[in-house]
């Protein structure tokens, strides 16, 4: 394992590269439209810990050593879609959270009707950007990668991934929520855009049926982790390093890993789920260092 300080360094270097690549892509801010495209960029630009694009790189480079032409586009198309979940999570009628990446959330700033509207466009203007994967192509199997891969996206954002957890989370805000149901959500929620994430990373890449297989495995794993942590920093974290509001599930009465387990079996959870990813990690071929460190980084994040 990296010692953190150059693991901290690497880390902000792949951020800052990925902002650049978000950047080139974002639509210009003019026309009748303006305001949409204005609070489209601002939800973006707002920051955030980009790891989805990430994890999509890292997958890609552990089974080809490096980041095909083809994987850019959907890294900001992930990253897109994410940010566009976030934008309608916070509206009144979902989380009624005010603010997002340490800024005021897009509603907030733009108004709820705009922050309806620039969801539902960053997650079309996502497919688009996506699109340009097609020219990128090198090899005459790579139209077909990504044709798949445009596939998993909208397959992972859609009612039977982010939209269809979302759902059942505000459907059943409110009220207690068995163990199995909180899995389901944690899930489509969370878990499926990660999925997408990883497994674009693995097709675009080329890996093979099975080595796809434990790739949506692990992933499914990180992300059950990832929203658990999301959980315990709702209740210990601060706003300032979180950047959104603490409490926001107490407000909302949602269950919740910790209301359901309390803190320290939620933690244990995150550890063992996150170890389990390692594992299946280690099945694969090829050796990743880095996605290596940065699994191990979910376990104890801040933020
Ligand atoms: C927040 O995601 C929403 C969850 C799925 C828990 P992130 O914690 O990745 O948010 P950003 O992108 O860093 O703002
Ligand atoms: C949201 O879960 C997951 C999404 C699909 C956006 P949360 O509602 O817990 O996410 P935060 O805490 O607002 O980021
Ligand atoms: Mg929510
Ligand atoms: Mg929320
Ligand atoms: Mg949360």
């Amino acid at each position: 394992m990296s010692d953190k300080e150059t693991l901290k360094q690497e880390l902000k270097k792949r951020t800052e590269e990925i902002d650049r690549l978000l950047e080139e892509r974002l639509p210009e801010e003019a026309g009748h439209q303006k305001t949409i495209l204005e609070a489209m960029n601002y939800s973006v630009r707002a920051g955030g810990k980009r790891l989805r694009p990430m994890l999509m790189q890292e997958v890609c480079r552990l089974f080809t050593g490096t980041v095909l032409d083809t994987v850019p586009p959907f890294m900001a198309a992930i990253e897109m879609i994410h940010t566009s979940s976030l934008v309608h999570d916070d509206l009144p009628c979902m989380d009624d959270d005010m603010m997002r990446r340490g800024k005021a959330s897009t509603w907030a700033e733009f108004g709820e009707d705009i922050g309806v509207l620039a969801g539902d466009a960053l997650m079309m203007y996502a497919f688009e950007t996506a699109s340009a994967a097609f020219e990128a192509c090198a090899e005459p199997g790579d139209a077909a990668a990504v044709g798949r891969a445009m596939g998993i996206l909208a397959r992972k954002t859609g009612v039977f991934g982010m939209i269809g957890g979302q759902t059942v989370d505000v459907e059943l805000a409110g009220g207690p929520i068995p163990r199995d149901k909180l899995d389901f959500i944690y899930r489509l929620k969370t878990g499926a855009l990660i999925e997408a994430s990883m497994l674009i990373g693995a097709v675009l890449g080329g890996a093979a049926q099975e080595d796809c297989k434990i790739v949506e495995t692990l992933a499914a794993k990180i992300g059950m982790a990832f929203q658990i942590q999301d959980d315990i920093l709702d209740v210990t974290g601060r706003e300032e390093v979180i950047g959104k509001p603490v409490n926001s599930d107490e407000k909302n009465a949602k269950t919740t890993y910790v209301t359901l387990e309390g803190l320290d079996k939620a933690r244990e959870y995150v550890q063992t789920l996150s170890e389990e990813a390692i594992g299946e990690l280690n099945k694969l071929p090829g050796n990743n260092e880095f996605l290596e460190d940065l699994i191990h980084l979910l376990i104890n994040r801040q933020k």
